[in-house]
């Protein structure tokens, strides 16, 4: 009896570096990257951040030399995160021109110009003393329209300062549109916006929150972000509502727990797709590297190519500069 050898044989694909190399179907291009950055008002030196090893809260000088880096590396764009001296319930911080983001953004695109495309998180929670992403009703509840006033506010600031694109991710109901109307109004209709459309509430932003200070008692985002476990069709229909309201380029996010929903929007979409590898994913490997378990380097690249195979034209990523350079 003659035994049946396979004739199909994928392996013969895989045998050697060079074979893997030319039939490689998802690669990795620095300008896709986009690196998140922490500034913080009135710090003399930068600040690690203590769950996110490598991270830092910058000085207004240690973030322009970062930014140099980034776009001599050939990274695609940053997105900044002002954290100001002093928060308070309306987060006044958020539209002031002097305010810590704006400050920022000016040092930036003076440093690099459009090497990159600078941008700003479009948020509240950075800057509000509560650490919610809106603002407050007397009961406590996060006031959508409320907060849509002040979203534009701090959107036409960031542009005024020279932000290249805006970035809601406050999840409220509404807020492309308020912003896109309010950047028209004030003459700033070529500024697109990412908008962070479906977005998941997730203990893996826990670092996140130490990298902007959000105050420890803050409870949670559930009001507002999406439930992992909610109705099935509500991270489409986020989306199609962000592009109805004029965004330019959608976001996913946290990125490794949303591959699912990553292909979905990928596959429905034709504008750009992001995603957001955030503060816990990158807390994780870091964490695990640190004790000996993982490969470092393998972690990272695998779980960008990951993103990148589920449908993310683009990535943010905290490691974008380290990645670029290697790529
Ligand atoms: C909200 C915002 C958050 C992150 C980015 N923008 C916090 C949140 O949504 O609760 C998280 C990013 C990360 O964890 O790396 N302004």
């Amino acid at each position: 009896m003659t035994a049946e050898f396979p004739a199909a044989r994928p392996r013969r694909l895989r045998r050697t570096p060079a074979m893997r190399r030319m039939v490689t179907s998802t690669r990795l291009h620095p300008a896709e990257l986009i690196m998140p950055a922490f500034v913080k008002e009135g710090i003399a030196e930068p600040q690690q951040v203590g769950s996110m090893p490598g991270v830092v809260q910058h000085t207004r000088d240690s973030l322009r030399k970062a930014v140099h880096e980034a776009a001599e590396a050939g990274v695609g764009g940053v997105m900044l995160f002002g954290i100001p001296a002093v928060k308070d319930s309306h987060g006044s911080a958020a539209d002031d021109p002097e305010g810590i983001t704006q400050r920022a953004l000016r040092d930036v695109v003076a440093e690099v110009g459009d090497a990159l495309v600078v941008m700003a998180d479009t948020c509240l929670d950075e800057v509000t003393d509560h650490g919610h992403c809106g603002i407050l009703t007397p009961e406590g509840e996060v006031d959508n329209d409320a907060t849509l006033e002040r979203y534009v506010s701090m959107a036409v600031a960031q542009a005024r300062a020279g932000s290249q694109m805006v970035s809601p991710s406050g999840m409220m109901d509404g807020q492309v549109g308020a912003i896109r109307a309010g950047l028209d109004a004030a003459g700033f209709s070529q500024v697109p916006i990412m908008a962070y459309a479906a977005k998941f509430t997730s203990a893996f932003y826990g670092p996140f929150r130490d990298a902007v200070e959000t105050p420890k008692d803050f409870g949670d985002r559930k009001a507002y972000q999406q439930d992992p476990a909610g109705p099935r069709g509500e991270a489409l229909r986020e989306v199609r509502l962000d592009l109805a309201e004029g965004a330019d380029i959608v976001m996913v996010k946290p990125a490794l727990l949303c591959l699912d929903i990553l292909r979905e929007v990928r596959d429905t979409v034709e504008v750009p797709v992001a995603a957001y590898q955030i503060s816990g994913e990158y807390a994780m490997i870091e964490a695990a590297a640190a004790n000996g378990w993982i490969d470092r380097d393998r972690a990272i690249m695998e779980s960008l190519v990951a993103i990148r195979r589920a449908g993310a034209d683009l990535i943010l990523t905290y490691w974008a500069t380290e990645v670029a350079r290697r790529i």
